[in-house]
């Protein structure tokens, strides 16, 4: 038997196919693009992330050389909080509004003012951040009547995948605890929020726990898709969720820093727990009965991704002529200037800010440049501040108690060793990387896995299948510099706060 996960990223889809073991053996990958009709508005076409589906479903068979009866369950992972709305014929009423849109700034405070501020812990443990699924329903209302007038179900992105492969309308709990509709500490949906914010109720699926068979492949989906009639889809989990599971972090004490688009520092939590001040999120897990808390930073590999596009359009065309990854000259670039970028910071906000500023206005800034900083110190500096940002979450979680005894890397940036190394000196802990880095995608499949019965437990699946490897080591002497760079970042936020706000208005 093998297990299928895919994973809904935001810059393309992933699709993994592992034996029964655990053991990847195909993946195929396929991208398609994001679209920003405005400034801190990003969009993506439901149907993109479906043809993704299909593309990377036959090719993982393909390759693999299997039947596809061979396939014993199905998970799916995906970015979290976008909104789909579908009509009553379960057609796409507009391009999906993603987690990283900032649009929704007015919408967030009336939901707050609707329900008071105080009463958010209690309500669904997080307040109501830009990002999330419920204020861009409540957006849609404000702003394109006529469309939310059409709408009979909203569907967070990996669920509208499940819809299209099995024609069935669920979600699961990780995914829904993002939405600011769904009470994370009873594990469903909050009637209060629903009703203060005037949602119709129906239009939320039903919700399961993350391993949980939620549906079958319908006809139609193993026909588009080359898969069996009837294979088994689990719950899955939001890709936050998922990679934790993918990376084994499904115990206290074990965190993870995942650096993919977004940055986000994560850990498991047996008791459900909030932070009094609300700066980072509480969530269920995709461990059945538990909980976790995370930091989120926007733009961690987007900020990479916009010095790569901004700084070394050439390069980079010239670099994937030859076969080469643009990235690895970036890195290259990075490791010869020395660190703390001789006295170079940048502050990662380039699509607003979520920890510890939840601050849809924020924006990326370079501080401190003078004649001596080449393109290098730049590339260095976008590497160290995204370091910076993640570092405030594992100053948070200290804060509140919560146990650091093993940090493991994942995502993209962690299969960078440089990054990686900068990462332990800044936070000052070991950084372990993973025998399998297949991120949410391995995640998911595991879900399926326990949920048609081959592991007993998503603790069983991860302490058969995943271990670390190898360790980056804090360097005494770097992490010296780094707090006194450090301590210039954090006073940078708070003084550029209102002139951020200026500029977003002009
Ligand atoms: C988590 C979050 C992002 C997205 C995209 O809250 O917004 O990590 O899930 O990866």
């Amino acid at each position: 038997m093998y297990f299928l996960g895919f994973d809904i990223g935001t810059s393309g889809t992933k699709a993994l196919l592992i034996t029964d073991a655990g053991v990847p053996i195909a993946s195929s990958n396929s991208g398609y693009p994001l679209s920003t009709p405005r400034p801190l508005w990003a969009e993506q076409n439901p149907d993109d992330w479906w043809e993704a589906v299909v593309k990377t479903s036959r090719e993982v068979v393909a390759k693999a050389g299997i039947h596809p009866d061979e396939i014993g369950g199905i998970g799916l992972s995906g970015q979290m909080h976008g909104s789909v709305f579908l009509d009553s014929h379960g057609s796409v009423i507009r391009p999906a509004i993603l987690w990283c849109d900032q649009r929704t700034e007015e919408e967030c405070r009336w939901i707050t003012e609707q329900v008071t501020q105080e009463a958010l812990p209690d309500l669904i443990a997080n307040p109501v951040l830009t990002g999330f699924t419920a204020p861009k329903i409540v957006w849609l209302r404000n702003h394109e009547p006529e469309n939310y007038a059409r709408v009979a179900k909203v569907l967070l992105p990996k669920d509208y995948i499940r819809f299209r492969l099995t024609g069935e309308f669920f979600t699961e709990v990780s995914d829904a605890s993002g939405t600011a509709l769904f009470d994370v500490r009873h594990r469903t949906w909050s009637e209060r929020m629903l009703l203060a914010t005037s949602i119709p109720s129906d239009w939320m699926p039903p919700c399961a726990e993350s391993y949980e068979i939620t549906a079958r492949v319908s006809e139609q989906g193993a026909a588009e898709c080359g898969l069996a009639v009837g294979t088994a889809v689990a719950g899955g989990g939001g890709d936050q969720a998922a990679g934790a599971v993918g990376s084994g972090v499904v115990e206290s004490g074990i965190v993870s820093t995942t650096i993919g688009t977004s940055g986000v520092v994560f850990a498991h939590s047996d008791k459900f727990a909030i932070d009094p001040q609300m700066r980072i999120h509480t969530f269920c897990h995709a461990v059945p009965g538990k909980w976790h808390s995370m930091g989120v930073v926007l733009s961690a590999g987007g900020s990479l991704r916009w010095l790569r596009d901004t700084f070394y359009v050439s390069e980079t065309k010239s670099e994937m002529e030859h076969g080469r990854d643009p990235y690895d000259l970036i890195m290259r670039d990075a490791a010869g200037v020395p660190a703390g970028a001789e006295g170079l910071v940048f502050l990662p906000y380039l699509t607003g800010e979520r920890t510890p500023y939840p601050d849809p206005t924020a924006r990326g800034s370079f501080v401190g440049i003078t004649l001596r900083h080449t393109r290098a110190h730049f590339a260095r500096a976008v590497l160290e501040g995204v370091a910076f940002a993640l570092n405030d979450t594992f100053q948070i979680f200290s804060s509140l108690g919560i146990p650091i005894n093993e940090v493991r890397a994942s995502g993209g940036g962690g299969k960078s060793p440089l990054w990686r190394q900068i990462l332990a000196d800044v936070t000052r802990f070991e950084h372990r990387t993973l025998n399998i880095d297949e991120g949410p995608a391995l995640g998911a499949a595991l879900l399926a896995m326990v949920g048609t019965g081959r592991f007993g437990s998503v603790a069983e699946a991860c302490a058969t299948v995943i271990s670390t490897v190898t360790s980056d080591t804090p360097n005494s002497s770097r992490f010296n510099t780094y707090r006194e760079i450090n301590t210039v970042y954090t006073k940078l936020y708070p003084v550029l706060k209102e002139p951020f706000q200026v500029l977003t208005k002009l």
